[in-house]
């Protein structure tokens, strides 16, 4: 392995017992490169030829209140496989507010769980004085990655190749861009939503391969929500509006505290791709972070997703002082996903609903060649009780009803893993799956691959990653084909 490291960010950041400031969630850093990584088991499969992209959240500098882990610097981790070898590097997404933070020496934005008046400058998000930090989510479109924040930013372009910031997307609007815009890569298109306070509070948008914006159009609601998620099929676009949202009352006061709404319905808008008369379904309430996919058959429109059986969870018990609310909704042995199926009937415009899996999962993923369509196969991870850590991988087969799944060893905590097609391949589920663990026994981290049909044998292959990686969100793979060279 050949290591080059690069000149050091400015950073003022404290040691603190902070349980998101620690562990498997210590912030890197470091940026570097590394070429030909070391195998550690295992040989490197060469019938792959891509990157995995890793977005985490590093926070660079001490925090002006309650550091919250979606408060952190994005950093974009990329590992590159080609002919059965594997080079690294990592780099922090340079948004303008990180920019201004290095000029500063220090934070200028409070975060998440902060009163709006600690910020020191105007701030984006829904929320509105936050920092765009880009640290949520990150797609490949249009040959770029485009990294995002989950309460809606300016939307981030890096070379996926270099990870050099490109700045924001010219096509970004005001309202700014949510974490998961969705990418069709059937037709290339990307589909994205926003939200804001003001009305009409959620809009929902198509930018087409060559990176134009084709569709932009208001889906109205009666006040602000908190969408984080959505979904799509051949011919529409699913949008939610969840009764788990700001309590309006506090929110005059300029308090965004979220709260379960339980007598409003789970509501969804179905949305013809490129644009028309939205269809609205009402379903059990809940709140859904994450979507597996949707497809039509017959007349219904299919949607899988995380149905929460607690979406408000009880603050945590034995929590460190102040931070009892934040460990719950963080710990989704307190929210309880499960993996859940809505049927919505686009002739009588009922609802079904159905639990596909008793088991707590989330952060799914799928054959993106099924994306939209038919499926059969959704990958998840395992969460670490308590914490919000994934320690293990879980396949189900959607027409068997069976569960397979990888646990790691304690003290080692893996990232969302998408699934990575085998070259030449045509059926689903022929392939990997492919993630970066930390290891807190060792203080080291590596990428693993597990062949996505037989996840409980194991990795296939370990590779040595050159240092400690952070924990984050989201991640996702592309293939060579799709990069801008
Ligand atoms: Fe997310």
């Amino acid at each position: 392995m050949k290591l080059e490291r690069l000149p050091p960010v400015v950073s003022s950041l404290k040691a603190s017992n902070h349980p998101y400031l620690n562990g498997a969630w210590t912030p890197l850093l470091e940026e570097m490169n590394a070429f030909d990584l070391d195998v550690i088991e295992g040989r490197i499969p060469d019938d792959i030829d891509g990157v995995y992209l890793r977005n985490t959240e590093n926070q660079v500098h001490q925090p002006l209140g309650r550091y919250h882990p979606f408060d952190g610097d994005a950093m974009l981790h990329r590992i590159s496989f080609r002919d059965g070898r594997a080079d690294y590097r990592n780099r922090f997404v340079r948004t303008r507010c990180f920019q201004a933070e290095q000029e500063a020496g220090g934070s200028l934005w409070g975060g998440l769980a902060d009163p709006p008046a600690l910020s020191k400058r105007p701030g984006f998000g829904a929320h509105g004085s936050l920092k765009d930090n880009a640290s949520t989510d990150v797609v490949v479109h249009a040959g770029l990655a485009l990294a995002t924040f989950y309460q809606c930013g300016e939307g981030y372009r890096v070379d996926a190749s270099s990870l050099e910031t490109l700045g924001p997307d010219c096509w970004v609007p005001l309202d700014g861009i949510s974490a998961h815009p969705k990418l069709d890569p059937a037709t290339g298109e990307l589909m994205f939503f926003n939200y804001s306070k003001h009305a009409p509070h959620l809009h929902y948008g198509v930018v087409d391969r060559d990176n134009r914006l084709t569709t932009y159009m208001p889906i109205p609601l009666a006040g602000p929500r908190l969408p984080h998620d959505m979904a799509f099929t051949e011919h529409y676009a699913i949008l939610n509006d969840m009764p788990m949202f700001w309590d309006a009352e506090l929110l005059k006061r300029g308090v965004h505290a979220v709260r379960l709404h339980k007598g409003l319905p789970s509501r969804f808008a179905i949305v013809p791709r490129h644009g028309g008369a939205v269809r609205w379904f009402e379903a059990a309430p809940t709140y859904v972070l994450h979507w597996v996919n949707a497809y039509e058959q017959g007349d219904e429109i299919v949607l899988d997703g995380y149905f929460q059986e607690e979406p408000e969870p009880k603050p945590r018990a034995g929590a460190p002082p102040g931070y009892e609310h934040m460990m719950a909704y963080l710990d989704e042995y307190s929210f309880k996903p499960k993996l859940h199926r809505w049927r919505f009937n686009m002739r009588d415009g009922t609802t079904k609903e159905e639990r596909l899996d008793d088991a707590i999962l989330e952060f799914g993923s799928i054959d993106r060649r099924v994306a939209g369509r038919r499926y059969r196969y959704a990958y998840s991870t395992l969460a670490e009780p308590g914490w919000f850590l994934f320690n293990g991988f879980a396949r189900n087969d959607l027409e068997t009803g069976l569960r397979s799944e990888y646990r790691l060893a304690p003290g080692r905590f893996a990232s969302e893993a998408p699934f990575v097609p085998r070259a030449g391949s045509r059926e689903e589920d022929d392939g990997y799956l492919v993630s970066f663990v930390t290891d807190e026994n060792t203080g080291t981290s590596e990428c693993i691959l597990l062949d996505a049909r037989r996840i409980e044998d194991g990795p296939v292959a370990r590779i040595a990653l050159p240092h400690k990686i952070c924990s984050g969100t989201h991640a996702c793979w592309a293939e060579r084909r799709e990069l801008r060279s």
